[in-house]
């Protein structure tokens, strides 16, 4: 079967990373990725010598991209004739605008969790919902502390049905370099239902789920709190096995050193992954423990790698690569290395 052929539309954080996610997977063929201007990841992307071809989504700034070196292979235009599906990862409410280049041209497109719900015909998340998005054109991604809560949630609900949970979300401001938030120290409290536990339910709607969405001064992962309420009793030993076998969850000890926010990332970067990338969210095993029936752990969701799993999942099921969940979600991890 021919590889099916991808574009990266917005080569910023995320899809630096998406277009990496679509290399490693054998039944996938990057095209090329497009971006409008000269960025750091352009600059460094020419600097390893340019690996991916570039196509300019504002024809104007070509002369200065390649005034800076960055070599360009021709217009977004030219990238869109080319592919069968495009993932946007511009920054949030451009994918809508993008949206209609798309619709034009009878092209299917993928989005990211910073475009408004209504922009796809799918709101996806590859484990909790992976045959819904099966042909079609627009699916969405839940964010990226929403597509760590649901993989957790996900999971126990697969094991013994979940009825009810209730989150607290401890979120990073902003990416590293994000220097437009501003020099920031404070915690800032939204009010209750957080986005992520109304996102949730639109996902996972037979689940009740409200919670609180704290901001933090910090710029390396998420940490989310789940009071879980399980439809029968179940074992701390059983919840443990069920996270311990699921690909794309890390139990990971906070004795062992997993004690913070950035651990993850670090480890990440002890491993040698490109760019401190993990794919995984962790469960911190000692934060394990029951409120009379309720299950409450604790997850670190590395923020900018954490979607790039699912996002695979999702051009699967648009392009009806793998008819089942199973199927889709099993190619993806075999190519990304998740065991
Ligand atoms: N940063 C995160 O941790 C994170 C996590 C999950 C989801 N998301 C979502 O992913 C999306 C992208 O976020 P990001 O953090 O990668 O943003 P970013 O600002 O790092 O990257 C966006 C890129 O899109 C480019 N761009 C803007 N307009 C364009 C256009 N018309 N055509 C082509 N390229 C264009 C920008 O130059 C930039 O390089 C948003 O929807 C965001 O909410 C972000």
């Amino acid at each position: 079967m021919s590889k099916v052929k991808v574009g990266v539309v917005g080569y910023g954080v995320i899809g630096q990373r998406l277009a990496d996610g679509v290399v490693r997977q054998g039944d996938m063929e990057l095209v090329g990725i497009a971006d409008v201007a000269p960025t750091l990841a352009l600059r460094a992307l020419a600097e390893k010598g340019m690996p991916y071809k570039l196509y300019c989504a504002n024809p104007d700034n070509i002369p200065q991209m390649e005034a800076a070196g960055i070599p360009v292979t021709g217009t977004a235009d030219d990238l869109l004739d080319q592919v069968d599906i495009v993932l946007d990862a511009t920054s949030a409410g451009v994918g809508r605008k993008n949206k209609e280049i798309y619709q034009k041209r009878g092209l299917k497109a993928v989005f990211q969790g910073g475009e408004k719900n209504d922009v796809a015909d799918v709101f996806f998340h590859g484990y909790a919902n992976y045959e819904k998005g099966l042909g079609k054109d627009y699916l969405k991604l839940t964010s990226c502390n929403t597509t760590g809560l649901i993989r957790a949630v996900d999971c126990l609900d697969r094991l013994v049905g979940i009825e009810r949970v209730v989150v607290t979300i401890v979120r990073r401001s902003a990416d590293p370099g994000d220097t437009h938030r501003g020099v920031v120290d404070l915690a800032l409290v939204e009010p209750v239902p957080n986005h992520q536990a109304k996102d949730l339910m639109l996902i996972m709607p037979h689940i009740e789920a409200t919670g609180l969405l704290v901001h933090v001064p910090t710029t390396h992962g998420h940490i989310i709190s789940i009071l879980a309420t399980p439809k029968k009793s179940i074992s701390k030993e059983e919840v443990l096995a069920a996270f311990n076998a699921h690909p794309r969850i890390r139990v990971v000890r906070i004795t062992d050193g997993f004690n913070s926010n950035t651990a993850l990332f670090r480890y990440a970067r002890d491993l040698g992954n490109p760019r401190g990338d993990m794919y995984e969210i962790a469960v911190f095993e000692e934060t394990i423990t029951f409120s009379g029936n309720n299950i409450f752990f604790t997850i670190s969701v590395p923020q900018e790698a954490v979607v790039t799993p699912e996002t695979m999942d999702a051009i699967r099921a648009s392009l009806m690569m793998q008819a089942t969940r199973e199927e889709a979600v099993a190619m993806t991890n075999k190519y990304l290395g998740l065991k």
